[in-house]
């Protein structure tokens, strides 16, 4: 494990661990508070994030940041952002299971730096790889689910809200249930 922040950003920008390596403009590390008790995962950077070299900065991730905003989190301030993949899927394929693997290494580190209480996966990809295999977010989305000391729970992806808004009322009810579980186990999220 690499110990240091400005280590771990240095290496993973010029990680070539995988073929994503190749058609990347920017590595996609992450963004927030590093010292966040909350941490949200993603898939993988798609094209807007790619030329930003920041996480959820197109149509999702304003959507992303609204309701963030509602529970009173905020990517600047008490949260942090990161993706399974850090580099972007050529035409925003899912990323292949060995290009999770390969990446996981990096996600792992940044997750024992900050040592989060609570974990959201935003979407399918990160949540059957880090919640359960079998995982189905229709029907166990906004569920805490409990890993070696630290909760996990996964919710709907912001772009397949856009593609279905009916569903937002049901991510937004996982947002208020992640807001309680804030109250109930964290220190300093709120302050
Ligand atoms: N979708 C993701 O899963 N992550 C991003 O950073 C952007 C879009
Ligand atoms: Fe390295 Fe991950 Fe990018 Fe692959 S996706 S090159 S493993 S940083």
């Amino acid at each position: 494990m690499i110990d240091t922040w400005d280590e771990l950003i240095h290496k993973c920008n010029s990680c070539t661990s995988c073929d994503l390596a190749k058609t990347r403009t920017n590595v996609v590390v992450g963004v927030g508070n590093k010292n966040a008790e909350v941490l949200f995962i993603g898939e993988g950077p798609g094209e807007n994030e790619d030329l930003r070299g920041e996480p959820f900065v197109g149509r999702g991730g304003q959507l992303l940041d609204k309701m963030l905003a509602a529970v009173d989190l905020d990517r600047n301030k008490n949260i942090y952002i990161a993706n399974m993949v850090k580099c972007r899927p050529p035409k925003n394929r899912d990323p292949l299971p060995q290009e999770q693997e390969q990446c996981l290494g990096w996600l792992r580190n940044q997750v024992q730096l900050i040592r989060p209480k609570i974990i959201v996966c935003l979407g399918r990809v990160s949540a059957t790889r880090l919640i359960k295999k079998d995982m189905k977010i229709t029907k166990e989305h906004g569920i805490f689910f409990e890993k070696n000391g630290v909760l996990l729970m996964a919710t709907l992806h912001p772009a397949a809200l856009l593609r279905n808004p009916n569903n937002k009322p049901d991510a937004f009810q996982d947002f208020l249930k992640l807001r309680d579980k804030i109250k109930e186990i964290c220190d300093h999220t709120y302050d």
